[in-house]
């Protein structure tokens, strides 16, 4: 499933986040247009996105293919195997997530990530393969989904199946959001001077 996509339709259906979500855009933007500068003001948000990637990766199985024989815990792997492997399964996983299948972006808080075992989180994978668009990628879903909340109160419309559709990317099978305009919390500030 996209991120963004994810991230909409968890923070719709959950109205506690949302609340969060949209307070803290405005206490750093006051209404004005969201920035890049703004990325590192706004680590709820952020942590809303990686809890979306989390329980909604968009690559959800990767491939890799053993140059040598090697062993991965009690197993042998020959050389030249094809070995799959899943971020959805692995960031699903109750060993390295208390309550696995519940959406809480507080679990990436500082503290509280820092218990997470390293790997057990891989949206971008990981070696010399992964994704060099990561940090690129982050800010954008951080500025989209700022930029968007602020403004647009997401509700999932009548027709949707938002069941998982499996295909080289997760997605769901019919998601259709209905976009109400938020009613703005306090009078927005204007980018134009002298206005
Ligand atoms: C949410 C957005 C994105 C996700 C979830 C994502 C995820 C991934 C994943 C899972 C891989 C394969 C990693 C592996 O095999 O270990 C990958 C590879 C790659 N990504 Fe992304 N990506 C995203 C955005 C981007 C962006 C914005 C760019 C470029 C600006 C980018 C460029 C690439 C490239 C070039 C590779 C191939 C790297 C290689 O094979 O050496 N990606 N990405």
């Amino acid at each position: 499933m996209c991120s963004q996509t994810g991230a909409n339709h968890l923070v719709s259906e959950h109205p506690e986040q949302e609340r969060r979500l949209v307070d803290e855009v405005y206490s750093v933007t006051s209404g004005r247009p969201v920035t890049f500068a703004d990325v590192n003001r706004l680590p709820h948000t952020c942590n809303v996105i990686t809890e979306a990637m989390r329980l909604r990766p968009a690559a959800w199985i990767f491939t890799r293919r053993s140059v040598a024989t090697t062993h991965l815990g009690p197993y042998r792997i020959p050389a030249h195997s094809d070995i799959a492997y899943s971020p959805y399964a692995m960031q699903r996983d109750p060993r390295s997530f208390a309550h696995h299948l519940e959406f809480d972006p507080d679990r990436w808080i500082p503290d509280r990530a820092a218990a997470v075992p390293k790997l057990a989180m891989m949206p971008f994978g990981t070696g010399n393969r992964q994704c060099p668009g990561d940090h690129f990628a982050l800010a954008e879903l951080v500025i989209i989904l700022a930029t968007v909340s602020a403004q647009w109160r997401l509700q999932p419309g009548p027709g949707t199946d938002s069941t998982t559709k499996i295909g080289i990317t997760l997605h769901p099978k019919r998601l259709l959001m209905r976009a109400e305009p938020r009613q703005p919390l306090k009078t927005p500030v204007s980018n134009t001077p002298g206005h």
